[in-house]
């Protein structure tokens, strides 16, 4: 089921699969579209499906990735790249392994850097290089945050070193052996980065989402919900299972 809201679009998908293939789609048609888009690119496990759908559109249909260029939005800070919970790691084991992105072009912000500030004005730079990012793919957490701008009493413009909430922490402790080996802080694009993307699509799946996706859309706009503010940018689409869209359902109708 699709749905506009003025400047968002809203799909509802009955189940996961079907959330990550319609994601997938939408993806893939910016490729199709522009064979040299610039992506920016989401990690967690909500993304998984739509990158697994991307792997076997290229393996059976020939999705073309060769001059695609691509942005992630955020890594935890220090961790190295070989550790498999590295964003780095996560980022080619679920898709650049398996397709044929150059390797030049993928750009993941470097948690293990002496000097953050440095990596984090680079990062930004290497953004504007390459023309800004055509289409930003987004997760969101329970707190409302995107890439990991968590919620604060200003929005950060650019990217920047963030200390992880408790929350955070403890959502994503289930990738972890135990919750003290999260790493405590990341280097995570900012609002503004993300905002000047020319399309955003934000994907959420399962009943604990279900909250953040109504105060996103139908809320507040305000930093303590980083995500609202996607309210205001002029092409947003959500994609989103029944069980991530239950609050917004009755709204829409
Ligand atoms: P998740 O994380 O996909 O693992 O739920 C989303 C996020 O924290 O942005």
């Amino acid at each position: 089921m699709k749905y506009k809201l003025n400047n968002i679009q809203i799909y509802i998908e009955s189940n996961y699969e079907k959330m990550s293939k319609q994601a997938a789609y939408l993806l893939a048609s910016q490729i199709r579209l522009n064979s040299q888009s610039v992506l920016g690119l989401a990690t967690g496990g909500t993304p998984v499906g739509m990158y697994k759908e991307l792997v076997r559109m290229h393996k059976e249909e020939g999705l073309d990735f060769s001059q695609v260029s691509s942005f992630n939005l955020d890594e935890y800070c220090p961790i190295s790249r070989d550790n498999p919970q590295s964003y780095y790691y996560y980022m080619m084991d679920n898709l650049f392994k398996h397709i044929n992105i150059d390797t030049d072009r993928i750009n993941i912000p470097n948690g293990n850097v002496e000097n953050i500030e440095e990596e984090c004005k680079n990062y930004e730079n290497k953004i504007i290089k390459a023309g800004g990012i055509d289409f930003q793919v987004l997760g969101i957490g329970n707190n409302g945050h995107i890439g990991f701008n968590e919620p604060d009493d200003k929005f950060e413009a650019f990217t920047h070193l963030v200390y992880l909430d408790e929350g955070t922490i403890e959502a994503n402790s289930r990738f972890f052996d135990s919750i003290d080996e999260v790493p405590k802080k990341a280097i995570s694009m900012g609002i503004k980065t993300i905002m000047l993307a020319k399309k955003i699509m934000l994907l959420a799946n399962g009943k604990n989402k279900a909250a953040i996706i109504k105060k996103t859309i139908f809320g507040e706009i305000t930093p303590k919900v980083p995500a609202s503010i996607l309210q205001v940018h002029p092409d947003v689409t959500f994609v989103v299972d029944e069980e991530a869209a239950s609050e917004i359902i009755p709204l829409l109708k």
